[in-house]
């Protein structure tokens, strides 16, 4: 693993932004693993600009979010489907057409599961894959529990998490209780994995993560198994390592 600790924010952001626009110039037809949250957004913003700038381009890459949540349309504000077009599709040249994010809404969740998981293995694997970590240490929706799920699958939402997330929604009743998400089978599939975190909020996680057993209750600490893993984070963050 590779660890990089930033005390300025705005190298935090250029090292992940970095990171994608060179795996662009050599491989323009790159598949993107997305994460959603306050973590990747300062990278996508820096991503539009430079595409922007005519120093990158997505016009050949494609992408597969993480996750989203069960029973949120695609266009709800909150929908990370929405998110994604806000915070970055929109901008760039990428082909709407090659933006893969589960359907919450699907009818028979457990199809939905498999087609997305079957999409993943006749397109993929993934060569960049973009985590953020939740407080308790989940990585994509896969909560710490005694059990992980490798494969695409629907999760319950942990109370922490449903709390954690309550900020982007108008009362704690209206946010979604489950979840469609990759499961750390299909993640660690990735050619490379770029984690995410800022903050003190996230340094225990971080932590465990990092130095800590591996183990389901803190599914982050199963990228250690990983053998090409880049973790970059802001100071706070990295406070307790
Ligand atoms: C989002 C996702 C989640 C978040 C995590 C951290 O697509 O998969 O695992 O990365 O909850 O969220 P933020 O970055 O908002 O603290």
């Amino acid at each position: 693993m590779n660890i990089f600790t930033f005390k300025q924010e705005e190298d935090f952001v250029q090292t992940g932004a970095g990171l994608i626009v060179s795996l662009l110039q050599s491989n323009p037809k790159a598949i993107l693993g997305l994460a959603t949250g306050s973590s990747p957004l300062g990278i996508y913003v820096r991503l539009v600009d430079m595409y922007k700038k005519g120093l990158v381009s997505f016009a050949e890459a494609s992408s597969y979010n993480l996750d989203e949540y069960v029973g949120l349309p695609g266009d709800h504000p909150q929908s990370y489907n929405s998110f994604m077009k806000l915070h970055l599709f929109y901008h760039i040249d990428i082909d709407p057409s090659r933006t893969y994010i589960p359907n919450g809404k699907a009818n028979d969740l457990e199809i939905e599961c498999q087609r997305y998981d079957h999409m993943l293995e006749q397109n993929g694997p993934v060569d960049l894959q973009l985590l953020g970590i939740g407080h308790n240490g989940h990585i994509g929706f896969n909560e710490p529990d005694e059990r992980l799920v490798g494969r695409t699958h629907v999760v319950d939402l942990l109370e922490e998490t449903i709390e954690a997330n309550a900020r982007f929604f108008a009362s704690l009743d209206e946010v979604p209780k489950q979840a469609v998400t990759m499961g750390v089978g299909s993640i660690l599939k990735a050619r490379q994995i770029v984690l995410l975190a800022r903050g003190t909020e996230k340094a225990e996680a971080i932590k465990c993560a990092l130095q800590g057993p591996i183990t389901t209750q803190c599914p982050a600490s199963l990228l250690q198994c990983h053998p090409n893993v880049i973790v970059l984070l802001d100071h706070e963050a990295g406070g307790l390592l």
